[in-house]
């Protein structure tokens, strides 16, 4: 039992202590000597926790964070890359994509809690989150070119997506690291934490999004995450079959009813 409760319990996988805290899940990549620099085993612990997630009912929100103040995360750890092969590397690339893909295509809320630095491969996991919130004294960029290489782990797509071509080749070409609230201008972190921390805040959002409707929110994010491809008719097709999922669930019939009696709906993910 950890300290934040009854509710609550911790595990620990290679480079990631997970906290469960009602029906939210954290996942604090537990690196501090390194700025949280994820490792091959760290990754892989991140891919597998989204596995698992995805497919956990009891799960219904996640929050992903640094330990420590200073690094959300500092990338891959180019300790360990500079040992690699060519082939090596290559075969990180794709875990990589495979890991960011599962984070990005979680049927749950994944909210990046950015507690420091976010750069590299740092903020190419927090652009895999649905929802960022930052720490005021933190920073983010996309620095690769500074090391001779470019985004690997998805970052030209998603940030372009964010901010468009434009604003993403200027952030890249030139290594820009920005701070939390210039982040915040462009849209690549939605809320700047006060006071409270970014922690605290990712959790208190993600405990409101795990009292919401699990299939609705699944639904949702889909259509959204959909929306960037094909057509708008192909988009507004997607929406359709994704509302069909929500029209079906035993949540939506549950809310009308609540409506009806004016009392709060209590959801099943059903
Ligand atoms: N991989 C491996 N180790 C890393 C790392 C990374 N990406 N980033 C930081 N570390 C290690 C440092 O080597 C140092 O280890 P040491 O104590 O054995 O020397 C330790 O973390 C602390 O780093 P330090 O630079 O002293 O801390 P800082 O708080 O002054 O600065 C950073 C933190 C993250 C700003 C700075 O370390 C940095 O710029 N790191 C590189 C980030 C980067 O370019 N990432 C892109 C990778 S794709």
């Amino acid at each position: 039992m950890s300290s934040e409760g009854s509710n609550s319990h911790v595990r620990a996988l290679h480079g990631v202590s997970v906290l469960r805290v009602g029906h939210v899940e954290r996942w604090t990549i537990d690196r501090e000597e390194a700025r949280n620099a994820f490792d091959r085993g760290t990754m892989e612990s991140l891919g597998e926790l989204a596995r698992a997630a995805d497919t956990d009912p009891e799960v219904r929100a996640v929050v992903i964070t640094g330990a420590g103040t200073k690094a959300f995360c500092a990338g891959a750890d180019l300790k360990e890359r500079k040992g690699l092969t060519h082939d090596e590397t290559r075969a990180l690339l794709d875990l990589y994509r495979v890991t960011a893909g599962r984070i990005d295509r979680l049927s749950k809320p994944v909210i990046a809690a950015i507690n420091g630095v976010a750069l590299g491969g740092g903020l190419e996991l927090a652009l895999a989150c649905d929802l960022r919130v930052a720490d005021a004294h933190a920073s983010v960029g996309l620095t690769e070119v500074s090391l001779g290489i470019i985004p690997g782990a998805g970052g030209t797509q998603r940030l372009t997506r964010v901010v468009g071509a434009a604003k993403a080749k200027e952030l890249i070409l030139f290594a820009q690291r920005v701070t939390a609230h210039e982040a915040a201008s462009l849209g690549i972190v939605h809320r700047v934490a006060g006071d409270e921390g970014a922690v605290a805040l990712a959790m208190q959002l993600a405990t409101q999004l795990a009292q919401s409707a699990p299939i609705a929110l699944g639904a949702a994010l889909a259509a959204i995450d959909g929306a960037a491809d094909g057509t708008l008719d192909d988009g507004l097709d997607l929406e359709r079959r994704c509302y069909e999922r929500a029209l079906l669930s035993a949540d939506r019939d549950e809310a009308l009813r609540a409506f009806a009696e004016k009392r709060p709906p209590r959801f099943l993910g059903r």
